[in-house]
């Protein structure tokens, strides 16, 4: 078992061949023995970075590997780079756990297609068995689509507009989320930032924090940054 595939397509964020520039910094790097190498993001369409793929490869193997009780589920999929590593951790740890996916799949950002059959493809390119897809709002989708407990959750459902409307929107996955996680379950969230913590004012959707800041007063979880390179992203456990 390893987590090589994290960088391969279709769990990579691109098929893209790297422009000559960035071709050209990869062998100064190289020459200057940094060990890193750099690739392109396309910030309307590639959701996560390889970092944040890294880290959600981590928290979920743990969580199966700590036996804590549930299935996993993602709020906002799109086409499903996130859910591809999640349903690839399930399979090569040979765990039970079900992979439960909610959108609409309206949001075409920059894609140009049918956004659930292009989810539905990338599972089978990478030899996947399909997620159990729950269609439409999540005021329409949750809770009667959650599963009774939930181990795992990936909450991503930001677009870029307006933060008061995104908070409405976390509130209500918190609200329906939170009694079906059970004691150790991790919940990943995408787009939390806190400037205190990593520094960064670049805020993509502050939805996200003033949610979470508002849900969890006076709860006994507590929120962890992690690093993410390009974007930012934190989770907690359940307690
Ligand atoms: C940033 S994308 C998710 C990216 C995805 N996690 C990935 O790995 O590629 C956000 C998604 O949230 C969905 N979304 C936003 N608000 C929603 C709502 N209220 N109900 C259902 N889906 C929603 C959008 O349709 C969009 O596909």
């Amino acid at each position: 078992m390893n987590n090589y595939f994290i960088t391969d397509y279709p769990f990579s964020i691109n098929q893209r061949k790297n422009s000559p520039l960035i071709n050209f910094v990869n062998k100064g790097l190289r020459f200057l023995k940094t060990g890193y190498q750099v690739g392109q993001l396309d910030t309307s369409l590639d959701m996560s970075t390889v970092e944040q793929r890294i880290n959600y490869y981590h928290l979920l193997e743990e969580v199966i590997a700590y036996n804590v009780p549930g299935d996993v589920v993602e709020l906002g999929t799109f086409t499903g780079q996130c859910a591809a590593l999640f349903q690839k951790v399930i399979e090569l740890t040979g765990s039970d756990k079900k992979l439960h996916v909610y959108d609409t799949f309206a949001t075409p950002f920059t894609f140009k297609g049918n956004v659930e059959h292009e989810l539905m493809r990338n599972f089978d390119t990478a030899g996947l068995k399909q997620p159990v897809v729950h269609k439409g709002l999540f005021n329409e989708t949750l809770p009667e689509g959650l599963p009774e407990k939930v181990a795992f959750a990936h909450i991503d459902c930001g677009f870029g507009g307006d933060p008061q409307e995104h908070k409405k929107v976390m509130l209500y996955c918190f609200e329906q989320l939170y009694p079906k996680l059970t004691k150790g379950a991790v919940c990943i969230l995408m787009d939390y930032n806190d400037p205190k913590e990593n520094g960064k004012t670049l805020d993509i959707n502050p939805g996200v924090k003033l949610a979470f800041d508002e849900f969890f007063a006076g709860k006994p979880e507590k929120i962890v940054c992690l690093y993410g390179n390009q974007y930012q992203h934190a989770f907690f456990r359940k307690q």
